[in-house]
């Protein structure tokens, strides 16, 4: 089957990790089981126009990011195509144009990584599918997020909808190191169209790329327990999911956002990633929780940026608070409204 030239599109969203992962091994194989949220309205929008080329001894593309060349992001690229080739055997015979937008402003300190990657991965398998039209679904599927967790680890996440499941656990049916799945029980209604609101409170160039915090856990003095922790907290949100206790949903996800911050404070060489602010705001929400028995909670990715979680049914008094207490403490005033999303969508 020869497909000679083409374009596809597909937008992949961000997504937001419950329990986090944090360490790995050779080939992106997580050091514990994580999961997370899918979100909706963050996303990476990706065009890949392909067309054969006649030399096939080298990857051949070109990157562009809202529109302007981007040189910068093609190191990234060129490696991820050298990781993914023994996947997809075609790459070296096309020259690809990747053509690449964020729907979040791109200086807002929100990682890109695991959308821009998932989407990248759609792309390429919709060109697998366009040479092997009879894969099914389940493995196109499967197969994006194999080759998004080569890109970058989390990306496996942002491939499917709404909670999904990254990492071996035993009471996880079908769970996988090398690719994400979707959370396979039915999740109670409390968390039907759940909230993440994304206060952005540092904007900054990251102070620790998440490559090199995944290799602090190498030998790191607490990590053995922390991943048997994960495994703990992923058994504890089973059973959330299916009570929908909201309390205990509470405790899991901001003790796990601590923990994570937690491994970077105890590392050698250590880091604080979170900013005055991030502890104005974790304090605030304690408070207005208390006060007003809301189940709002927070979550942190490894930075300084605050996601504020809480069920679609509170989102009013919710984004009130938010603007009255917290949006002082964002850069700018800035934040971003999203909730839990379905995952890749073809455009
Ligand atoms: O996908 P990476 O290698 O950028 O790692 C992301 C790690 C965290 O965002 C901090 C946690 C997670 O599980 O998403």
């Amino acid at each position: 089957n020869s497909v000679d030239q083409g374009i596809f599109q597909w937008s992949a969203p961000s997504n937001i990790a419950l329990v986090k992962y944090w360490g790995k091994k050779e080939n992106q194989i997580p050091a514990n089981p994580s999961v997370s949220f899918t979100l909706n309205n963050c996303k990476t929008n990706t065009k890949l126009a392909f067309a054969k080329k006649a030399d096939r001894n080298y990857f051949s593309f070109d990157l562009l990011f809202e529109g302007q060349p981007k040189e910068d992001f093609k190191p990234k690229i060129q490696k991820f195509f050298e990781r993914v080739e023994i996947y997809l055997p075609f790459l070296k015979e096309y020259h690809f144009t990747i053509d690449t937008e964020n729907t979040f402003p791109h200086s807002s300190g929100i990682a890109s990584s695991a959308s821009g990657m998932a989407a990248l991965a759609m792309n390429l398998m919709s060109l697998e599918k366009a040479l092997n039209p009879l894969m099914t679904d389940d493995y196109f599927y499967q197969k994006a997020s194999l080759l998004a967790r080569l890109g970058s680890g989390s990306a496996c996440r942002s491939i499917k909808g709404q909670v999904v499941v990254w990492g071996t656990h035993q009471n996880i049916t079908g769970s996988s190191n090398l690719f994400g799945v979707e959370f396979p029980n039915t999740i109670h209604e409390n968390f039907t169209d759940y909230q993440d609101t994304i206060l952005l409170v540092d904007k900054g160039e990251k102070q620790v790329s998440s490559t090199v915090g995944h290799e602090l856990m190498h030998d790191h003095p607490f990590a053995e327990r922390r991943f048997a922790q994960a495994h703990e907290n992923l058994d504890k949100l089973i059973t959330i999911f299916k009570t929908g206790d909201l309390e205990e949903f509470i405790k899991v996800v901001e003790s796990e956002a601590l923990t994570l911050h937690a491994m970077m404070m105890t590392s050698m060489p250590y880091f604080i990633l979170m900013k005055p602010n991030t502890l104005e705001i974790i304090n605030a929400i304690w408070k207005f929780r208390k006060a007003t028995k809301i189940p709002v909670c927070f979550t942190l990715d490894a930075g300084a940026n605050v996601h504020v979680l809480y069920p679609n049914k509170d989102k009013e008094k919710v984004l009130q608070f938010i603007q009255n207490e917290l949006v002082g403490y964002c850069q700018n005033g800035q934040y971003l409204c999203d909730q839990i999303g379905n995952g890749a969508a073809l455009i």
